[in-house]
């Protein structure tokens, strides 16, 4: 019997949890995405190969790996597409005996796209920052429920025509009336294009819940992927600046449509420091030479928007909330080789409101909060070749022990660079990667 495990971002996503499945995923059978879409940007690199997946699980790149793309991820199939098909041209095998797409999951159509930009653009100042790749008005269909399309219906021609006639004729309406947009969907075009998705992915497209429900009564393992990060997340991040699905590792029983046991052993991701694409409060946020100099040397620019990521000090305030909230079990601590070569470091350790300690994190109160820092030593040598926790130098051993303390987690899993060779395995309870 394998033990499931779920692998889930504690900060505002990109923590390097591409990398860490990639890793972890060898002892299971399946990788399952249960959350997001092609918002998400994973990059796992196996040798001298670099691959940046949005919407494809990471598994693809293991062979002999089950996908499983969850009835709870916002399904774009022009993207599945342009990947699988980018993967297959580097020699990686997706097909229907190793990619499985829920059935349930709903579909970005043209319309969320266009939504997404149009409503940030009357947003002005007040965006959210989104990715734009339709993720919010996807999930705002599922919920109304008369205008949502889901997988199944790409399958079915006629089923498809008749849905995407209804909802053009309603989405046109709407753009026209609320933001003077003039260039209709054209409906017809539209139901061509995703009936021809349809015939390229029937084959993968499948009953999810049960293919996972039956590979654990199997005994075998699965490895949830988290998507974003849990500061992002709809209930429980920094609300109205979030994303739009539940990306914790609550979110998994009903985004993969496995039971609540089912959710395993839980890594938490964390970066040795903090970045956060788009807007929204960022009480350690470091606008000045230190999140230069983060930014440079940990390459922060999104992988799916290429944006600058903003940047600053490690927030153990966030991440020991994030890590409660997903009863995580131990942390992989990302990036220790890229803020290194600062002479100090620091780690929030609380937060106060006019001098008054700050008790739970309050989403809405961060605007508001003062940092309490402690500061550590930096370490000025690079760390990236080491393999072991004893070689590294003891300012980055005392600087990971700290982060132990403060989020009473074992740090398990210390990562020093890209590669897959490039990890440390120190407190884990997995006793090989
Ligand atoms: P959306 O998910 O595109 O609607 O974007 C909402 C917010 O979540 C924005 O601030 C995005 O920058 C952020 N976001 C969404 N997906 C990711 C991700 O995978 N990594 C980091 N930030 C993300």
């Amino acid at each position: 019997m394998t033990q499931n495990i779920t692998v889930i971002g504690l900060q505002w996503g990109d923590e390097g949890k591409g990398k860490v499945v990639d890793a972890i995923s060898r002892r299971c059978r399946y990788v399952a995405r249960f959350c997001g879409g092609a918002n998400a940007g994973h990059t796992v690199i196996v040798g001298s190969e670099k691959y940046a997946l949005h919407l494809i699980p990471s598994g693809i790149l293991r062979e002999g790996m089950g996908n499983v793309i969850g009835n709870g991820v916002a399904f774009d199939p022009a993207v599945a597409w342009e990947e699988i098909e980018a993967l297959r041209g580097r020699g990686i095998h997706a097909d229907a005996d190793n990619l499985h797409i829920s059935a349930a999951a709903n579909v970005v159509m043209p319309w969320h796209k266009l939504a997404d930009r149009l409503s940030e653009a009357s947003l002005g100042a007040d965006k959210i920052g989104t990715t734009a790749r339709g993720i919010g008005p996807c999930y705002a269909d599922k919920a109304t429920r008369s205008t949502a399309v889901r997988v199944a219906d790409l399958l079915d021609e006629q089923v498809l025509a008749e849905r995407v006639a209804h909802v053009v004729a309603i989405k046109n309406a709407v753009f026209a009336g609320l933001y003077n947009h003039d260039e209709p969907l054209d409906a017809a075009a539209i139901t061509a294009e995703y009936a021809d998705y349809g015939k390229k992915l029937g084959a993968m497209v499948t009953n999810t819940g049960v293919l996972l429900r039956q590979a654990i009564a199997a005994g075998e393992g699965i490895c949830f992927e988290g998507g974003q990060g849990s500061l992002l997340d709809i209930d429980h991040g920094t609300f109205p600046f979030v994303t739009s699905s539940s990306v914790t590792a609550c979110g998994v029983p009903s985004g993969a449509g496995v039971p609540p046991k089912a959710v395993g052993h839980v890594v938490g991701i964390v970066k040795a420091y903090t970045s956060r694409v788009g807007a929204g409060p960022f009480p350690t946020e470091q606008d000045n030479e230190i999140g230069n100099l983060l930014r440079e040397r940990g390459h922060e620019y999104g992988t799916t928007t290429g944006r600058p990521r903003r940047c600053g000090w490690l927030d153990a305030v966030a991440v020991r909330y994030t890590a409660d909230l997903s009863g995580v079990d131990e942390i992989a601590l990302m990036l220790l080789d890229v803020p290194g070569t600062l002479e100090s470091l620091r780690i929030c350790t609380g937060y106060t409101i006019g001098g008054e300690p700050v008790d739970a994190y309050d989403a809405s109160r961060l605007d508001r909060v003062e940092c309490q820092y402690e500061e550590l030593p930096g370490w000025s040598a690079e760390i990236e070749g080491m393999t072991r926790f004893e070689d590294l130098p003891g300012e980055a051993q005392h600087y990971v022990s700290r982060i132990e303390e403060i989020l009473g987690r074992p740090v398990g899993i210390i990562s020093v660079g890209p590669r897959r060779d490039q990890t440390i395995l120190h407190h884990s309870a997995l006793e090989t990667l």
